[in-house]
């Protein structure tokens, strides 16, 4: 098994402690002077199922502020892998273990070492298929907002309401927020979801091929909901539609067997790609 050099951190080691100090106040440029900053920033991150099998291998990735971050590579590579890791999904089953860092800014944190509790208020997450709870389309939204403790009925009714704005579906269920979430179809359960990660104004938006069971119609409209939240959402989607990283991220990471194998501006690299690996996938000579 390939050790890495790098701090390890395992979810069942209890003597290292869950939560950093808070180090940084400013938050990191990406270059000097671009006016580009990090909101998040993977450091040499490794990541092995069970202990044995090594998913990710020291993987690099700036996670630009306010901007769409687009993952793309062949199935199998680690995309979902490295998105889980973001929020400490892995964690939720024994013996997965992590080394290396994945810097949240301007705090700081680092969120490998943090409780996952903890991680999760900071960041949400949007799965490949809608998964609703079997509760009203309101209590979807206010979900994340009750679990902060926010109970106060006025806040509330405003937050739902602001969040379902945001993901383009308040319009479509003004009239219904008391009926089941499950009444919905497939692209509004999506907004549903989208909107319920919202609510909380997470500091991360990590989306994992959220339209990729939808039609075109219903991706579409998340497509327009992305390009309307930039500026004000730092967002890594997971995709498999290089058209749609193409129109809807600013930056790109493409992955290969559990290594990052090339990042940049989207345009360039999807018209000039450094790598010949790069080149192969983006021209669909394999993947
Ligand atoms: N729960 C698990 N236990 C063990 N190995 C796993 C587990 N989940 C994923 N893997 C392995 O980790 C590697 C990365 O998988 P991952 O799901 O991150 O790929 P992906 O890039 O998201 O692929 P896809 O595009 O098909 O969704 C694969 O080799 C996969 O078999
Ligand atoms: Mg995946």
């Amino acid at each position: 098994m390939n050790r890495p050099n790098t701090q390890e951190y395992s979810p069942m080691n209890e003597s290292i402690p869950q939560q950093e100090n808070i180090t940084q106040a400013a938050r990191i440029p990406v270059a000097p002077d671009s006016g580009i900053v990090n909101r998040a920033e993977v450091r040499e991150l490794n990541f092995w199922y069970g202990g044995s099998v090594q998913a990710l291998k020291q993987v690099n990735l700036p996670v630009v502020d306010r901007r769409v971050t687009a993952l793309i590579g062949p199935s199998g590579c680690g995309k979902s892998t490295l998105l889980r890791c973001f929020n400490r999904m892995h964690d939720l089953y024994p013996g997965n273990r992590y080394g290396g860092e994945i810097k949240l800014y301007p705090e700081g944190l680092n969120l490998i070492q943090m409780d996952p509790g903890l991680v999760r208020l900071h960041i949400g997450m949007v799965f490949q298929k809608p998964n609703p709870f079997p509760k009203s389309i309101y209590e979807n939204v206010a979900a994340g907002l009750r679990v902060r403790g926010i109970s106060n009925k006025t806040v509330l009714d405003e937050r739902v309401e602001q969040a379902l704005i945001g993901a383009a579906l308040w319009d479509e269920v003004k009239e219904r927020l008391n009926e089941s979430a499950y009444g919905l179809s497939g692209g509004q359960q999506q907004r549903l979801c989208i909107a319920r990660a919202l609510a909380p104004q997470p500091e991360l938006l990590l989306l994992d091929e959220p339209t990729s069971a939808l039609d075109p119609i219903a991706t579409a409209r998340i497509e327009d909901l992305l390009t309307e939240l930039r500026d004000t959402v730092t967002v890594i989607i997971v995709t498999h539609n290089m058209q749609q990283a193409a129109r809807i991220s600013d930056f790109t990471a493409y992955m290969h067997l559990g290594e990052m194998v090339e990042y940049g501006d989207t345009n360039e690299l999807f018209t000039n790609p450094r790598e010949q690996r790069t080149q192969d996938y983006i021209t669909g000579r394999f993947g």
